[in-house]
């Protein structure tokens, strides 16, 4: 690979790493990005766009010679691609994920022994409930429905504006007449269904990487439908992956990484990851709908409490409290942060978001240090990002921070560019202990 492939604002950051004495590589993965996990057995179960794609996690366990005695963990699990790919190949691995939804999701794609008969067999008893009490829904306006079904409709601000009444109607019911219906070491196969349907069901467009409301849309939706064709592809994948015996599962905790000595008690050999990138993405906002939807938040304040404990989210109240005074960056990691003399007078709470970035990577970089092994290696794959126009050497900083916990920052791997835009682009930050 040339660096030409890479996007023709590589040569730039090249020209920094040389300037700055960093080593780096430029290396060939075909996508690294969310849409090849699209076409792979399990991971194309849930979609998340920020995820990376399987394939790089197969690099990154050769790059960084995983072996079948390592644990790899993974602190910022997303959808679980490091975790679910290592119970494909039988590394064991552990992961944290701090969005309610997100964790869900990984644990319940990570069983994989259902007896198929037995789920084929109470499909057809899910479509005659289904079909018998929307018929009777139909008709009936929100508040009937509510009483007669005893069914409560999402506590998300403006439910209608992200369900159509008959819309929401339906996907509560057929919730219902699982919840009712199937045992509940099986539930997990259907809360993943119900977790992708719920977005897809909804009133919105997708925007890489976020989503927005399409308030006009005349989209036949059809809630039986699309379980439906959720179901048929889970079901298939389950019969692929029954034929490879789970040597070693995969284990996610519901927990922050800022804080993770906590959670871990095991020593870690290798870590594959992908934080959140210093570009005001919000894991939590993007995910509401299904958050609601599934029960997994009770309200906004909670959704804002997650919000503000998450690395680089911010919207709403996560943003007004970076608005009012300096932030001052964590003990040691200032001459870092260069963005901050020009993103300051540009715009104080953007210097402040990121600097909040940076020192909660700086507190879970401090937490890992007591959790490696000697031999440790890691990779952090992130992007770059502009703030007010001020460019976020993200993967500078970040080797920076661990080498002042006391790792080495070996490298900085290049991939291609990003989403199309000549100047974004990802990279990995390789560490070791
Ligand atoms: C870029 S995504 C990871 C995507 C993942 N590689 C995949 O393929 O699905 C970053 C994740 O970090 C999570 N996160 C943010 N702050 C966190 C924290 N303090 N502790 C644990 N997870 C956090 C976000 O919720 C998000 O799911």
């Amino acid at each position: 690979m040339t660096i030409d492939d890479i996007g023709s604002n590589a040569n730039e950051y090249i020209e920094i790493y040389e300037q700055s004495n960093i080593k780096y590589e430029v290396v060939n993965v075909s996508d690294v990005t969310f849409k090849s996990g699209t076409k792979e057995g399990i991971h194309s179960w849930f979609r998340l766009t920020p995820s990376y794609s399987p394939e790089l996690v197969r690099f990154f366990i050769d790059y960084l010679e995983c072996q079948k005695k390592h644990i790899v963990f993974d602190p910022f699990n997303g959808k679980g691609t490091t975790i679910v790919e290592c119970q494909k190949l039988g590394y064991e691995s552990i992961a944290i994920e701090l969005n309610p939804l997100l964790y869900n999701v990984t644990n319940w794609t990570l069983k994989w022994d259902y007896n198929l008969t037995e789920l084929s067999e109470l499909n057809e008893k899910i479509q005659s409930q289904f079909i018998k009490m929307s018929k009777k829904a139909q008709n009936l306006n929100i508040e009937e429905f509510e009483k007669k079904f005893k069914l409560n409709i999402p506590k998300i601000h403006n439910p209608f504006r992200w369900w159509k009444e008959n819309v929401i109607k339906d996907l509560l019911i057929l919730k219902k007449v699982i919840y009712d219906l199937v045992e509940k070491e099986n539930i997990g196969f259907y809360n993943i269904i119900l977790s992708v349907i719920s977005l897809d069901c909804a009133n919105i467009h997708r925007n890489h990487p976020t989503i927005s409301f399409d308030d006009n849309h005349t989209r036949d939706i059809d809630v039986w439908k699309d379980y439906e064709i959720n179901f048929k592809k889970q079901y298939n994948d389950i019969e692929e992956v029954q034929k490879i015996k789970v040597s070693k599962k995969a284990v996610i905790i519901n927990g922050d990484s800022t804080k993770m000595a906590s959670y871990i008690d095991k020593k870690i050999d290798r870590l594959i990851t992908s934080p959140p990138y210093p570009n005001r993405f919000s894991y939590i906002h993007t995910t509401r709908p299904q958050l609601f939807f599934m029960e997994l938040i009770e309200d906004g304040n909670e959704a804002t409490e997650l919000d503000i404990k998450a690395i680089g989210g911010t919207w709403g109240r996560a943003t007004s409290i970076l608005q009012k005074e300096y932030l001052e960056p964590n003990e040691g990691i200032s001459e870092y942060l260069t963005y901050i003399p020009e993103l300051k007078e540009k715009s104080l709470l953007m210097c402040n978001y990121a600097t909040k970035y940076f020192n909660m990577m700086d507190d879970h970089i401090k937490e890992l240090r007591t959790r490696v092994n000697k031999g440790f290696r890691g990779v952090y794959v992130v992007g770059n990002s502009r703030l007010s126009g001020v460019e976020i050497y993200t993967e500078i900083i970040l080797g920076r921070i661990f080498e002042k916990q006391g790792f080495n920052f070996d490298k900085v791997v290049v991939f291609r560019k990003r989403g199309g835009k000549k100047n974004l682009y990802e990279t990995g930050v390789i560490v070791s202990l």
